[in-house]
């Protein structure tokens, strides 16, 4: 079996979807549930005994230390994580604490755990960092893609935590020999995203016609992925990466915010026409995030050439089946509406268009 950390937040939980369905390996499931942790994401699991959740904290080495020695997983897939880049700059203490400390601790506990693993089983385990490309800075207009090599220039609270826990566990490789991979994604969207991130803010929002708060001039430029392609890159790497190595993870995809609304604003107008008019009539533009990096885009030519992934969905197919997704979903939107979701909306867009 695998130990999954933070399975019960947006990419986790897809991932282990994804993961019993084709690989089918069982799962234990450690997540702190906080805002951003969603079970009914899991709710088809409910009584699938391949699927073991737990709640509790990647910093608490006594329950890391126990799900270890219970369970002894083949294998650790790191995903928690304080995730959210405008959540980082209001109250970065959390970032450090999960990010940084809270991967430390699991960084110790798997050490301990593996060390005293039979020869075989050792060579065997394998520590997978789920990392972001959010860490190698920004880029301007005509530079080419982050590649691996990039060096590390991270911006805000949220990318200086994740650049500070892959360089814990590059060093758990060097020094201990801990056989650790690291992967580093771009944006991913996809059914389950928590609907403080642009994507699924926009949809939610459009659908009950409140404004669709874009920053700044709506020129940056992210490369989206859609996220059952980043759980099958994952389920690659896991499968065929070379210890100690690190692979970039992307969707060749690169879109201004701007185009991504409008693009979320036709689908809308074609799904679910508003008698009132076009929803993109409800674009507003909003103070910047301050930092705000202008443009990140990966090149994942390094997976491809070494273990032959390349994304299956495009930004067309994926963008319509997650709009599709939310239309279909309006229990799962009310849930995570009448939650601490709204407080921290409130907070984030006080006097501002989005709340
Ligand atoms: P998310 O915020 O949706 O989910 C994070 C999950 O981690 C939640 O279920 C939360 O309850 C759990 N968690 C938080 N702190 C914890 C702790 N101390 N102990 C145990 N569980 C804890 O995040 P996401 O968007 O699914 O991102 C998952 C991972 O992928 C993160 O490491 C993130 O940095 C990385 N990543 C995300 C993206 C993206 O576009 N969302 C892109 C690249 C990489
Ligand atoms: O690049 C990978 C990263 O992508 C991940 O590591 C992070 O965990 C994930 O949250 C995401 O970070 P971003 O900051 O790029 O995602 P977000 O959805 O918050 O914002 C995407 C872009 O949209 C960004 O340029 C800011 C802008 N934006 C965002 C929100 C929430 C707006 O214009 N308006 C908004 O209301």
């Amino acid at each position: 079996m695998i130990l999954v950390t933070g399975g019960a937040g947006f990419i986790g939980s897809n991932f282990v979807l994804d993961w019993l369905e084709q690989v089918g390996e069982s799962v234990v499931n450690l997540d702190a549930l906080t805002y951003a942790g969603n079970l009914r994401n899991l709710d088809v699991l409910q009584h699938d005994a391949r699927h073991h959740f737990v709640r509790g904290d990647i910093g608490d080495r006594a329950l890391v230390d126990r799900l270890l020695a219970e369970h002894r997983p083949r294998a650790i897939v790191h995903f928690a994580a304080e995730s959210h880049v405008d959540r980082s700059i209001h109250g970065p203490a959390a970032f450090v604490r999960t990010n940084v400390e809270g991967t430390f601790t699991l960084l110790e506990a798997a050490r301990a755990y593996w060390s005293e693993l039979p020869e075989e089983q050792r060579a065997a385990f394998r520590f997978h960092h789920v990392s972001t490309d959010e860490v190698y800075g920004s880029l301007g207009p005509t530079d080419p893609p982050f590649t691996e090599t990039h060096p590390y220039q991270p911006n805000s609270p949220y990318s200086a935590s994740k650049a500070a826990s892959d360089h814990l566990v590059r060093a758990w490789f060097h020094t201990y020999g801990l056989p650790a991979l690291t992967t580093n994604c771009s944006n991913n969207y996809g059914p389950y995203h928590f609907p403080e991130k642009l994507i699924p803010l926009m949809i939610v929002n459009a659908l009950s016609g409140k404004p669709l708060p874009v920053y700044g001039d709506g020129q940056n430029v992210r490369d989206w992925l859609y996220v059952k392609d980043h759980c099958a890159a994952v389920r690659v790497v896991l499968a065929h990466g070379r210890p100690g190595e690190t692979y970039n993870i992307g969707g060749w995809n690169e879109k201004t915010n701007l185009e991504i609304v409008h693009t979320v604003c036709a689908l809308l107008d074609e799904l679910r026409p508003d008698p009132a008019g076009s929803h993109a009539r409800l674009i507003t533009f909003v103070q910047d995030r301050p930092g705000h990096d202008r443009r990140y885009a990966i090149d994942a030519r390094k997976l491809e050439r070494e273990l032959g992934w390349r994304p299956a969905d495009t930004f067309d197919t994926g963008i319509r089946k997650t709009v599709q997704w939310y239309l279909d979903h309006p229990q799962w939107v009310a849930e995570v509406q009448s939650g601490a979701y709204r407080d921290w909306l409130a907070t984030h867009y006080a006097g501002g268009a989005g709340a």
